[in-house]
């Protein structure tokens, strides 16, 4: 079978199985069994997959037509500016988190030698892409997951940033460790009972302790605010995300923790999404 058709009966099935995208997925799981590009696949369409490839190719539609997300299938995902390597069991970065990101460049443009805390660092989306845009910062993880730690660890070496970096597997509770310039986190925000109405791709697939946030969403949020009390120097600052319907709430909290609320800022979808705040 040659390229265009494997696509073409990689969609059909797909689409069969109500997938979304199915031939923008055909053609990054076709990509990712014959190690090429997605252009590879565009200019190459009279040519032959061989019976090896064509096998795990579907396997992998099979996969993805259960709701298995791409990123897992490919295990690579782009992220600002740099692709990261993603593992099950880690949550996949979304596209949104990089409001954080664009948030932090503004805090750090002319500080230089600033120390960065990512608590819940996940696959490292977050701090590894602040640290390449700042060469002369430095940067400490945290997560509660072996696997994020593990994953984190492998994305600062492929980006080169390993010897400005630590990660630690902790609780957040736990962590008592230095002072920082600007704590940043994505915390777990989801309502515990709104999880089962979350698409099925995130919910039987994306790990439940990146996403549950207790009874109203806030529990790790809180947690967070308390130990970014502690842990950020005088005027620090604390870049939050939160869920569209938080910005109250989280407000509240980071007042009645002595924290002055300097901007929320909106997602692409025009919901709130984040908010910055400095301790006083
Ligand atoms: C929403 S994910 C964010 C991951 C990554 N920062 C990102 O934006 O893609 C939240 C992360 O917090 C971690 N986490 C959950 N509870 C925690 C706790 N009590 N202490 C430290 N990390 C925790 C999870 O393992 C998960 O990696």
């Amino acid at each position: 079978m040659n390229i265009h058709n494997a696509i073409r009966e990689g969609t059909k099935f797909l689409r069969k199985n109500n997938v979304k995208y199915p031939e923008l997925d055909s053609e990054l799981l076709l990509a990712k069994v014959l190690r090429k590009e997605r252009e590879y696949l565009i200019l190459n369409l009279d040519k032959n997959v061989n019976e090896d490839n064509l096998k795990d190719y579907k396997d992998l539609i099979e996969e993805r037509s259960f709701g298995k997300p791409i990123a897992y299938l490919t295990k690579k995902k782009s992220f600002w500016n740099s692709e990261f390597e993603i593992r099950e069991g880690v949550l996949i970065p979304r596209p949104d988190t990089e409001i954080l990101i664009q948030e932090a460049l503004k805090i750090l443009k002319f500080k230089n030698q600033s120390s960065i805390l990512d608590i819940g660092v996940g696959s490292g989306c977050i701090l590894l892409s602040i640290l390449r845009e700042k060469p002369f910062s430095y940067g400490t993880g945290i997560d509660i997951s072996n696997k994020s730690i593990n994953l984190s660890n492998i994305n600062a070496k492929k980006l080169g940033i390993l010897n400005r970096v630590k990660f630690v597997k902790t609780d957040v509770d736990n962590f008592y460790f230095g002072k920082y310039d600007l704590i940043i986190s994505n915390p777990p925000y989801i309502k515990n009972n709104e999880i089962k109405y979350l698409e099925n791709d995130v919910k039987n697939f994306e790990p439940k302790l990146a996403l549950d946030g207790g009874l109203d969403g806030t529990f790790k949020i809180l947690k967070i605010i308390k130990k970014a009390s502690f842990l950020l120097k005088k005027n620090g600052k604390l870049i939050l995300e939160i869920s569209k319907d938080q910005k109250t709430s989280v407000t509240k909290l980071l007042k009645k923790e002595g924290f002055y609320i300097n901007k929320t800022r909106k997602d692409y979808a025009q919901n709130d999404r984040c908010i910055i705040s400095s301790k006083i």
